[in-house]
């Protein structure tokens, strides 16, 4: 099995700030790559900004700057929430930087050379909000505007000389790389949807535009700019030093193990990329997942929608991890779900406070009492062994990760925190002061509960887990995924430090 590990979020548009649903792309991709980090992988996580094309010329002028500048603003208002988020990223790329730029017309003269880009004319409809051309069965009338069936955006009709890539070469390949890659695509409804589009025929894509400027040129005719999802689907390549393929990072990370993406965009990677990859000789990614939409109410969260709820005022009120931990549990990932204050604030309550934040007080605050914070004795009897052991099938938990299963992975930790506090209310070690061995070992087994439960919600909370790892010295490098493999890790002896609250219950 390979160890290293690649794994992106899309690059957000920086038309906008952020919004919730720019926020769970990017919390979902964190979680797995701290996931497979404390697995013992080398990881590399990618994330950025797209920063061409119309949509954001057209939002620069409307906020009279070059896009430039604009983009420059928004960008690192994106960069500065991967650290509210906390995320592990290991690049942040854009799209109007120098490497991206060499990569993009690197790959476009490849395609070139290969003979997959022809000149003509296109004429058709466009959306500049999804950057996306659409047929004419794709588009429908509303209050006499053209709006696209999908995504309900407007569209406008768009006549002109276009370089063209040679998709519809790439339909039976790329039904053939489906079939033989069956998780290329997940989860398994989107895969469907996307085989049965390709089924229904692929036309040659337009790849070029020429009525605007804010792009990267096409190397062979400066008139022309790359169109913006060739340009920013490669960010992906770019960011590992493509076009040179000697290199430590393109040879230890490509193909990308798994793309993060939403549903909307799912065309894009799911279709487009794979082809120019295929058509460029480099090989696809091993994975792309489309997830649901967060919503609000019915529909989209969006910024053009204007019904948006800010991450960063979530998280002044709540704090980073409370969301983070809603985000993963609550929505049924692969769905679109539906968040609210309300049902955040049951969370925190249900889970957080009264399910993990009280196992850990009550646990150490025993331990306080009885045993002076220090690590007692222990010799294991068939209940405390059942409970430990529950916790001990590294391979099936390591497969609810590689299935993308995040709600089989906290339904997993939710159920084993419910099955701690029962043992330690059905052992009662209060009522053991005679039996010291008997109150000792209850003790050492709840204490190891709590080790191996925080180790799994490390990836989902890391900063209130690394509180609750610093009362056993373990530091974020040194958390192993494999150590809950082991049911006596903690040392008789040992002196815990001292935890305070983790979570404050919400009063309604
Ligand atoms: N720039 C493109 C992606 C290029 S990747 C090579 C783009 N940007 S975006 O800013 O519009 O959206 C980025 C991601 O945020 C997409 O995956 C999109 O699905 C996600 N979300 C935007 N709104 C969303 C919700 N309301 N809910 C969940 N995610 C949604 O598309």
């Amino acid at each position: 099995m390979s160890k290293n590990y690649y794994i992106t979020t899309p690059i957000y548009y920086p038309s906008a700030k952020p919004h919730m649903g720019h926020a769970y792309s990017s919390i979902i991709a964190d979680f797995f790559a701290r996931f497979k980090k404390i697995d013992g992988h080398k990881v590399y996580f990618l994330t950025g900004t797209d920063e061409h094309g119309l949509k954001i010329q057209r939002a620069a002028e409307k906020n009279n700057k070059s896009p430039k500048l604009f983009c420059d603003e928004i960008s690192k208002i994106f960069e500065d929430l991967t650290k509210t988020l906390n995320l592990s990223n290991t690049d942040f790329i854009r799209t109007t930087e120098l490497r991206h730029k060499k990569s993009v017309q690197n790959l476009w003269n490849i395609l070139e050379k290969n003979k997959q880009i022809y000149l003509s004319k296109y004429s058709g409809w466009y959306s500049v909000s999804d950057e996306a051309f659409y047929n004419e069965d794709e588009v429908e009338e509303k209050n006499g505007a053209k709006i696209s069936k999908t995504s309900g955006s407007f569209v406008e009709w768009v006549e002109e000389e276009s370089f063209f890539f040679k998709l519809s070469e790439w339909e039976k390949p790329l039904l053939k790389f489906y079939d033989k890659n069956k998780k290329f695509i997940l989860p398994e409804s989107r895969r469907n949807e996307v085989i049965s589009f390709v089924k229904s025929g692929l036309k040659d894509l337009s790849v070029s535009r020429k009525t605007f400027s804010w792009g990267i040129k096409v190397p062979s005719d400066d008139k022309h700019v790359v169109y913006v999802w060739l340009d920013a689907l490669t960010n992906y390549l770019s960011s590992l030093k493509y076009p040179n393929k000697n290199n430590d990072l393109y040879k230890s990370f490509w193909p990308a193990d798994l793309h993060i993406i939403g549903k909307d965009i799912l065309r894009f990677h799911a279709i487009y990329w794979p082809a120019f990859l295929l058509a460029a000789n480099i090989e696809p990614p091993k994975r792309v997942y489309g997830h649901g939409w967060i919503l609000s109410g019915d529909e989209k969260m969006s910024k053009s929608k204007g019904n948006i709820l800010d991450p960063l005022e979530i998280i002044n009120i709540y704090g980073l991890d409370c969301l983070r931990y809603y985000l993963l549990k609550e929505v049924s990932f692969g769905n679109d779900g539906n968040i609210s204050e309300e049902k955040l604030e049951n969370c925190i309550n249900s889970d957080l406070a009264n399910n993990y934040g009280n196992l850990c007080q009550r646990v150490l605050s025993f331990a306080e009492k009885n045993c002076s914070s220090i690590i007692p004795k222990h010799e294991f009897n068939n209940d405390d062994l059942i409970i430990l052991n529950s916790i001990s099938d590294l391979d099936k938990i390591r497969s609810f990760i590689d299935n993308q299963d995040i709600n089989q992975y906290m339904s997993f930790i939710v159920d084993r925190l419910f099955a701690s506090n029962k043992y330690f209310n059905d052992q009662e070690p209060w009522k053991r002061k005679e039996d010291k061995l008997r109150l000792s070992t209850i003790v050492y087994t709840a204490i190891e509960l709590i080790r191996k439960i925080t180790i799994l919600l490390y990836p989902v909370m890391p900063q209130t887990t690394l509180k609750v790892l610093n009362i056993f010295n373990i530091k974020e490098n040194k958390i192993d995924f494999s150590s809950l493999k082991i049911n006596e890790f903690l040392i008789e002896g040992f002196k815990i430090n001292k935890l305070d609250i983790l979570f404050k219950k919400i009063e309604k």
